[in-house]
C-alpha cells in the first residue's frame, strides 16, 4: 500500500523521502519560528519525520536571523560546526535559509560551499524543489527578491497542539533607521481577510484554541487591500471577525508600531472577549530627537500619551515593550529619557537590544556618532536592573486572584508540572493532577518568581 501523508496544503508535493529525518534549528523571531513550522510542513509532505535532534538527522535546516550583529556572528560559527555534522554520516543534506540567507545572497554560499540549498525568504514554498535540485546537480542557490507564494500557503508542522501562529501580513513599509527587516522581508503585504478567515477556522478545526496572529506592524493591517472597492478591511474589522469564530477562545497579536495604534483598537482589545488583554508596544527609545533620528513618527510625548490611552481604557492591561540601547549619538540625557518612560509606563517586560549597525541601514552610515561599547553596556545595566524590579513587582500583582489558564506544555524542569498562560500572557505553572493539555481552567494564583506565576486550581 501506499504511504500517504494527510496535511492541510494547497502545496502539491509528490512525497520522495519517507524513512529520512529532519532537524530544524531555528535563530531570530517569532516570524522565523513560523517559516519553520512551514518548512516542518513541507518536509512532512514529502515523506520525512521529525529527529529529537541534529545528531540522528539527515536533513538539516538552518533558519538564520540577521536583526542583529550577534544573529550574523552565529550564523557564521554555525556553519564552520554544521561542516562537521556533515562529514559524521553519509548523504547528509545541509540547507540553511531565513534572513542572513536572503541578506547575504552570495556570501553564505561562498563563505560555506559545503551547504546543499541556499534559500531566501520569500521562495519557502520551493524548497523541496532545490532539495531535488541539489540531490541531481550538486549545490544550489535561489534567492529571489519579490515573493512568490505567501509562505502562508504551505502547510505546517506546529510545535503546540493548542496555540498557533497566523500570518495576517507580511513585510514591512516603515524605513526605522536601524532595522534590516524592510530589506530582508520586503514591502508590506497583507493576506485577503477571507484567508486568514478561513486559516484560523481550519486550526481551530484541529484543536487549536489560542491564535496568535503575525505582522511587522499587524495594526497597519489591510491598508494595501481594496477588496470590491469597499472600505478597507481594517485590523478591528479583522479582529471582529475572527472574535465570531466558534470555538476559538483566544486571539493575540504582535507586533503593532505605536504610531498606527488608533483609540478603535484598543476598544477593540476590551470588547472583544476573545481578544487578550496584552499589548506589546516598542517603544525603542524614550528621547524624542533620537526617535526622530530612529525615523520612528512619534516623540517621547506622543508615546506617553497611547500608554495613557491604552492605560484609561483597559486598566488591566499587560504592556511589553522593545527598547534598543545606544543608538548613535544617544547621550546621557536621551537615555535618561528613556528610563523615564520606562518608570512611568512600568512595562510587564521589556526586551532589550544594544544597537547594532546593520550594513545597509540609515544608522549604519551614523559610525561617528556610535556610542562607545562601554557606555552602551552600562546603560543597558542600568535598564535591565530598573527593569526587573518593574517586572517582578508587575507580577506579583496577579498573585491572590482567578484566572483563566490554557494549559499548553509539560514543563522542561518537572515533568509534574504543567505550564501554559494566563489570558494577559503570563506564563504560569500548575501541578498535573486533574488537568489534560489544552485545558482552559479556572485558577488561583498562589505565588510569583522573579519569572513565572504558580497556580492552583479553583
Ligand atoms: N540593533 C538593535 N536592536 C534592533 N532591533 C531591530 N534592529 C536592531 C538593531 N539594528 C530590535 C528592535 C525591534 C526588535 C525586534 O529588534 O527593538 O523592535
Ligand atoms: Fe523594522 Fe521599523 Fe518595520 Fe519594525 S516597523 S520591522 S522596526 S522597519
Amino acid at each position: 500500500m501506499e504511504q500517504s501523508v494527510k496535511i492541510n496544503s494547497k502545496i502539491n508535493v509528490k512525497p520522495s523521502r519517507f524513512g529520512k529525518k529532519y532537524y530544524i534549528k531555528t535563530f531570530g523571531c517569532q516570524m522565523n519560528e513560523h517559516d519553520s513550522e512551514r518548512i516542518s510542513g513541507m518536509f512532512e509532505l514529502d515523506g520525512m519525520k521529525k529527529a529529537e535532534s541534529e545528531d540522528n538527522a539527515d536533513i538539516l535546516f538552518v533558519n538564520t536571523c540577521t536583526i542583529r550583529e550577534n544573529a550574523d556572528d552565529k550564523l557564521y560559527g554555525t556553519l564552520g560546526q554544521l561542516k562537521k555534522w556533515k562529514s559524521q554520516a553519509d548523504n547528509r543534506k545541509l540547507l540553511v535559509g531565513g534572513c542572513a540567507a536572503q541578506k547575504d545572497k552570495e556570501l553564505v554560499r561562498n563563505k560555506a560551499p559545503w551547504v546543499d540549498v541556499v534559500i531566501g525568504t520569500h521562495n519557502l514554498t520551493n524548497i523541496i524543489n532545490l532539495l531535488n535540485q541539489s540531490e541531481d546537480w550538486g549545490p544550489v542557490t535561489e534567492i529571489i527578491d519579490k515573493i512568490e507564494n505567501l509562505p502562508t500557503d504551505a502547510p505546517s508542522i506546529r510545535e503546540s497542539e493548542f496555540a498557533a501562529w497566523l500570518t495576517i501580513q507580511i513585510g514591512c513599509n516603515n524605513s526605522c533607521t536601524f532595522c534590516i527587516v524592510p530589506s530582508v522581508r520586503g514591502p508590506e503585504i497583507s493576506r485577503r481577510p477571507v484567508d486568514i478567515i478561513n486559516e484560523a477556522k481550519q486550526l481551530v478545526s484541529e484543536g487549536v484554541k489560542e491564535i496568535t496572529l503575525l505582522g511587522q506592524n499587524v495594526n497597519s493591517y489591510g491598508r494595501d487591500l481594496k477588496i470590491e472597492n469597499k472600505s478597507r478591511p481594517y485590523f478591528r474589522q479583522l479582529l471582529e471577525q475572527l472574535n465570531d469564530i466558534k470555538d476559538l477562545e483566544r486571539i493575540r497579536f504582535t507586533s503593532p508600531h505605536p504610531k498606527d495604534f488608533k483609540e478603535e483598537t484598543i476598544y477593540a482589545v476590551k470588547d472583544l472577549d476573545k481578544v487578550c488583554k496584552q499589548i506589546h508596544v516598542p517603544l525603542q527609545s524614550g528621547s524624542s530627537s533620537i526617535l526622530s533620528k530612529m525615523h520612528r513618527g512619534y516623540n517621547k510625548e506622543r508615546f506617553l500619551e497611547k500608554v495613557d490611552m491604552i492605560k484609561s481604557i483597559l486598566p488591566d492591561v499587560s504592556l511589553t515593550t522593545d527598547i534598543i540601547v545606544g543608538f548613535p549619538g544617544e547621550t546621557d540625557d536621551d537615555f535618561e529619557d528613556t528610563m523615564d518612560v520606562v518608570r512611568y509606563a512600568e512595562f510587564d517586560s521589556v526586551y532589550m537590544f544594544k544597537f547594532s549597525p546593520r550594513p545597509g541601514t540609515v544608522a549604519h552610515k551614523m559610525n561617528e556618532e556610535f556610542v562607545p561599547k562601554e557606555i552602551i553596556d552600562n546603560r543597558f545595566d542600568t535598564l535591565k536592573t530598573t527593569q526587573t524590579d518593574i517586572s517582578e513587582r508587575k507580577l506579583k500583582r496577579f498573585v491572590g486572584t482567578e484566572q483563566v489558564l490554557l494549559i499548553e506544555k509539560i514543563s522542561k524542569k518537572n515533568n509534574q508540572i504543567y505550564s501554559g498562560k494566563i489570558n494577559s500572557g503570563q506564563i504560569t505553572h500548575i501541578g498535573k493532577e486533574n488537568l489534560k493539555l489544552g485545558d482552559l481552567v479556572k485558577v488561583k494564583i498562589i505565588d510569583s518568581t522573579p519569572f513565572f506565576l504558580k497556580a492552583e486550581l479553583v
